[in-house]
C-alpha cells in the first residue's frame, strides 16, 4: 500500500477543483528489544520492552489519509505483534495487528505494516497485542492531525504534549502470564502509576519524572492516553482546569474540567492554559476503584505524579496534592462520561460536520449484549463473554477465511450473542456482522473491577450507561441526541454500557476488552464484516508480504501457496 494510488486521485482532484489531497508516506524502521532493567520506583529488575532504545517508543505523528509504514524487526526471544489502537484499518484488517489478523513476527524476523489514516483524526496509542506483552512496554502515542483544509475547533495551541500514564507492575510479564494459568486474582498487582515511562515525581529511588515546560499565558494541548493493565484513573493539574476538545477521533463538545477519568485503552485531548503564578504544578493520576490512602492496601506509589513548569519558576510543586472526585465514586465518574458530547458542527476528517451521522432515527439490525464474567474451565480460572473464553488459534481467523472460509479453525455465528451460555467453555467464536448495518452492542459487566471495551475497524457512538440488567426498555435511557463516537468505552462494574456502530467497514474486526488480564485471560471475540463483492475497492485482498502460519504454514500446508493471495496494493 502506498500513495502511488493516490496520486491518480489527486489528478482526478485537479481536473475536478477539489479541496486539497493529501497523502503522504511515512516510514518507520523499529528494533524492538527487551531490556532487563529496573523501572523506577519499582525494586526489581523486569524485562521492559523498548522501541529502538526508546520507553515508551516513538510518536507516530501523522496526518489524515496518510500511509504508515512501520518494519518492525523482532529482537524479542519470542513472537510479537503491535495492534493500532482506534486506527480503523478501512478495508484492510489484514493490517490490523492482532491474533486474528496476522501472523506473529517471529523473533529475529522483520515484517512491515502499511496502513493508511484513512478518514481519521485523533489520539490513539500502539502496543504490542499478544502475550501479555504490553504489560512490559512497547506501547506509543499516535497522532492523527487535521488536514490543513479543514479547521480545528479550537485555536492552535502553543505545542502539544503527549501523555502515556499507566499502572505498572514490578513483576516480569512471563512471570505474571505463568500465574495467570492458577490464579486470577491480582496477587501481582500493580505497583505504581507511570507517566511516559517515569516514575512519580519525589519518588525516593529515582531521579526522573515527567515535566513539561510552558510559558504563562500561552495554552497546550495535552494527549492523554491510559496504557495500563488494568487500573482506570483519574487525571488533575494542581491550581488548572482542562477544556475537554477530543475523543479518540471525535472533537467533543468543550467542556471545562478539574479532573478527567481515562480508562484503560482511551485517550483524549485536553487544553490547559498557563494562567496561574509562575511555578511549578503537580500533574497527578490516581486509580479509580482504590484507596491510595490505605496503608492495608500498600497503594501510595499508585500516585502518578508529573510537574507542570512555568518557563520562568523558581518553586518547586508545593502543598498537597490536588485532591480529586472519591475514587469509589462511580456516580461521578458516569454523569462525567454522560457530559461528554460529540460536536455535531464541528468538522473532522472531512469537511463536513460530524453530525453527518445522526443516529436519532437509524434502523437497528444486530443486537449483541455481552457479559463479562469469570469461570473456572478444566480448573484454570478465565475471564469468559456470555460464558465463553476466546482460546486463540495458531491460524489467524483473517487467513483462514481467506482460504478456507474459516474452515477448521473458528466457527461462524455459534456464540450466544444474546444469552449466557449455560456451562462455561472455551470457543474460537466468530460472528456475522452485517455489512451496511447498524449494530447495537450492550456490555455488562458482571464483575467486580472496571472494564473497558474496544471494537477494531469502527467507533462507537456511545449512546448509554445503565443499571441493573439491561432490557430493551433501557433504550429509552439512551442519549440518541449526539453521542460521543470513540474506540473504547468503559463499563462499571455491576452496570452496563450501550454502543452503536455502524458496519461499513468489511473485515475481521477484533472485539475485546483493553484490561489487559481480562483479555489475555479469554475476554474477546472477533466481528466478521463480509461483503461477498471481491472488487478491491470493497476489501483489499492480503499484502503482498503476508505472513502464512498455523495450518496455512508452507513447510506444512503447500494449499496455502497454490492458493498464494493477489498482490496488494
Ligand atoms: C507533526 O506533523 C505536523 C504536520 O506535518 C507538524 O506540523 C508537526 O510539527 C509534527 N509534530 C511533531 C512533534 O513532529
Ligand atoms: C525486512 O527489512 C528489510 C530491510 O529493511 C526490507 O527490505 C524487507 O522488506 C523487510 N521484510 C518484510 C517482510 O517486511
Ligand atoms: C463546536 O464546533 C464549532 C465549529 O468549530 C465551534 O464553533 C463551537 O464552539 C463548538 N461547540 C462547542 C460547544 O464546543
Ligand atoms: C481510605 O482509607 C483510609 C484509611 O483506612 C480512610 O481513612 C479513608 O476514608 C479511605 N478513603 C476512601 C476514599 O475510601
Ligand atoms: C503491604 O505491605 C506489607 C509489608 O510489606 C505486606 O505484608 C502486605 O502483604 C502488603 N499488602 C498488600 C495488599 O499488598
Ligand atoms: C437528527 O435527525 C433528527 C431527525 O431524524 C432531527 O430531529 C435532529 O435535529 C437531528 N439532529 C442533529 C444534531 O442534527
Ligand atoms: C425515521 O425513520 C422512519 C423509517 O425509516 C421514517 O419513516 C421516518 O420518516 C423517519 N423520521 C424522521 C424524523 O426522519
Ligand atoms: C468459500 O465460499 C465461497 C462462497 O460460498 C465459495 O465460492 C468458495 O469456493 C469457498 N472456498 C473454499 C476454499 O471453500
Ligand atoms: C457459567 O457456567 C457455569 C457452569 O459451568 C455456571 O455455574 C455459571 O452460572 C455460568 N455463568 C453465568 C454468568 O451464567
Amino acid at each position: 500500500m502506498q500513495c502511488f494510488m493516490k496520486w491518480l486521485t489527486v489528478a482526478v482532484a485537479i481536473i475536478f477543483r477539489m479541496a486539497e489531497v493529501r497523502c503522504i508516506d511515512i516510514f518507520h524502521e523499529w528494533i524492538v528489544t527487551s531490556e532487563n532493567t529496573v523501572v523506577h520506583p519499582a525494586s526489581n529488575i523486569q524485562p521492559v520492552i523498548k522501541i529502538n532504545g526508546m520507553f515508551p517508543g516513538p510518536l507516530i505523528n501523522s496526518t489524515t489519509n496518510d500511509v504508515i509504514h512501520v518494519n518492525v524487526f523482532n529482537n524479542l526471544d519470542e513472537p510479537l505483534l503491535f495492534t493500532w489502537n482506534g486506527i480503523q484499518q478501512r478495508l484492510n484488517s489484514w493490517q490490523d495487528g492482532v491474533s486474528g489478523t496476522n501472523c506473529p513476527i517471529e523473533p529475529g524476523k522483520n515484517w512491515t505494516y502499511a496502513f493508511q489514516t484513512k478518514d481519521q483524526i485523533g489520539t490513539y496509542s500502539y502496543f504490542p497485542s499478544i502475550n501479555f506483552q504490553k504489560a512490559a512496554g512497547g506501547f506509543g502515542p499516535i497522532r492523527v492531525n487535521n488536514r490543513n483544509v479543514i479547521l480545528v475547533p479550537f485555536p492552535k495551541p502553543e505545542a502539544e504534549f503527549d501523555l502515556l500514564i499507566g499502572d505498572w507492575m514490578d513483576n516480569s510479564f512471563k512471570d505474571v502470564r505463568t500465574m495467570l494459568q492458577d490464579e486470577l486474582s491480582h496477587d501481582v498487582y500493580p505497583k505504581v502509576f507511570l507517566m511516559n515511562g517515569k516514575a512519580p515525581y519525589g519518588s525516593p529511588d529515582s531521579t526522573s519524572y515527567e515535566s513539561f515546560t510552558v510559558s504563562k499565558g500561552k495554552t497546550y494541548r495535552l494527549r492523554i492516553s491510559n496504557v495500563g493493565t488494568l487500573f482506570s484513573f483519574n487525571f488533575r493539574i494542581q491550581k488548572h482546569q482542562m477544556v475537554l476538545v477530543e475523543t479518540e477521533g471525535s472533537y467533543t463538545n468543550q467542556i471545562t474540567l478539574d479532573s478527567l477519568d481515562v480508562h484503560v485503552g482511551q485517550s483524549y485531548s485536553v487544553l490547559v492554559t498557563a494562567n496561574q503564578d509562575e511555578s511549578d504544578y503537580y500533574m497527578v493520576a490516581t486509580p479509580k476503584l482504590f484507596n491510595t490512602t490505605d496503608s492495608q492496601s500498600n497503594g501510595s506509589s499508585l500516585v502518578g505524579k508529573g510537574i507542570l513548569h512555568y518557563e520562568n519558576s523558581m518553586s518547586m510543586a508545593n502543598g498537597p496534592i490536588p485532591e480529586g472526585p472519591d475514587p469509589f465514586d462511580i456516580d461521578f465518574s458516569i454523569d462525567q462520561a454522560r457530559s461528554i458530547r460529540w460536536n455535531m458542527t464541528a468538522g473532522a476528517a472531512r469537511p463536513n460536520p460530524q453530525g453527518t451521522f445522526n443516529v436519532t432515527n437509524i434502523t437497528l439490525t444486530q443486537t449483541f449484549v455481552l457479559h463479562g464474567s469469570k469461570a473456572i474451565i478444566n480448573g484454570v480460572p478465565v475471564y469468559t463473554v456470555n460464558n465463553v473464553s476466546y482460546l486463540t488459534p495458531t491460524t489467524p481467523l483473517k487467513l483462514a477465511d481467506q482460504f478456507t472460509n474459516g474452515s477448521g479453525v473458528y466457527q461462524l455465528d455459534v456464540f450466544p450473542v444474546r444469552s449466557v451460555k449455560d456451562g462455561a467453555a472455551y470457543g474460537v467464536f466468530v460472528v456475522t456482522g452485517v455489512h451496511k448495518g447498524w449494530i447495537e452492542i450492550v456490555f455488562k459487566n458482571d464483575l467486580d473491577d472496571m472494564d473497558s471495551w474496544h471494537l477494531d475497524g469502527f467507533g462507537f457512538y456511545v449512546v448509554g450507561f445503565g443499571e441493573g440488567e439491561w432490557t430493551p426498555a433501557s433504550r429509552s435511557t439512551y442519549n440518541l441526541h449526539d453521542p460521543v463516537v470513540r474506540s473504547t468505552v468503559q463499563v462499571y462494574p455491576g452496570r452496563w454500557t450501550a454502543v452503536y456502530a455502524f458496519l461499513d467497514n468489511p473485515g475481521m474486526w477484533n472485539l475485546r476488552s483493553q484490561n489487559l488480564f481480562h483479555w489475555y485471560m479469554g475476554q474477546e471475540l472477533y466481528i466478521r464484516v463480509h461483503d461477498a463483492d471481491p472488487n478491491p475497492a470493497k476489501e483489499r485482498p492480503p499484502p503482498e508480504n503476508v505472513l502464512l502460519c498455523g495450518i496455512f504454514d508452507e513447510a506444512i500446508a503447500p494449499v496455502a501457496s497454490a492458493l498464494a493471495p493477489e498482490p496488494g496494493w
